[in-house]
């Protein structure tokens, strides 16, 4: 998990998910990356779910920012598919949310790699030839 893993299907992603959110503590940050499609959104359900979340887990394309309570820790989603500049990104409160207790998540996080805090999980997501996937996971 270190370095990184291997997803033959969707329950093998959430899985992965499930058993990434143990490790996690109050404050990591986890930016995920890659194809169109990849399961970004199908980890994060995984997440939600290891934090023992009840709350259904959507993209939030279009809400930009999701937060889930239920579960040990709050989980902040975020997604930067549709942003154009960091700016908009801080002005969804972005430092206020690193601020505070909880994970945060993000997809599309490498479109403005200069908000991510050192020490940030970066996890790169890639569709292989049989459809499953190949996730690489280094720290900032
Ligand atoms: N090995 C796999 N791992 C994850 N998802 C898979 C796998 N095989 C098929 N899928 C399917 O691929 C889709 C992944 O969608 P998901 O929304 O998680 O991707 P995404 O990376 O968030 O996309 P986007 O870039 O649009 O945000 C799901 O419909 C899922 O069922
Ligand atoms: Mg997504």
């Amino acid at each position: 998990m270190n370095e990184g893993f291997h997803a033959v299907d969707a329950a093998g992603m959430l899985d992965a998910g499930r058993r990434f959110a143990e490790n996690l503590q109050s404050g990591d940050v986890v930016a995920l990356d890659g194809d169109l499609g990849a399961g970004k959104t199908q980890f994060c359900k995984g997440l939600a779910a290891g934090l023992g979340s009840e709350d259904a887990v959507t993209s939030p394309t279009f809400s930009l920012v999701q937060e889930y309570r239920s579960g040990r820790l709050p989980l902040h989603h975020f997604d930067w598919y549709r942003l154009e500049t960091s700016d908009e990104v801080l002005r969804l409160g972005w430092d206020d949310y690193l601020d505070e207790p909880g994970i945060v998540v993000v997809e599309w996080a490498s479109k403005f790699p200069e908000l991510l805090p050192r020490g940030s999980y970066c996890m790169s997501f890639e569709i292989l030839a049989d459809s499953s996937r190949r996730v690489a996971v280094s720290r900032t």
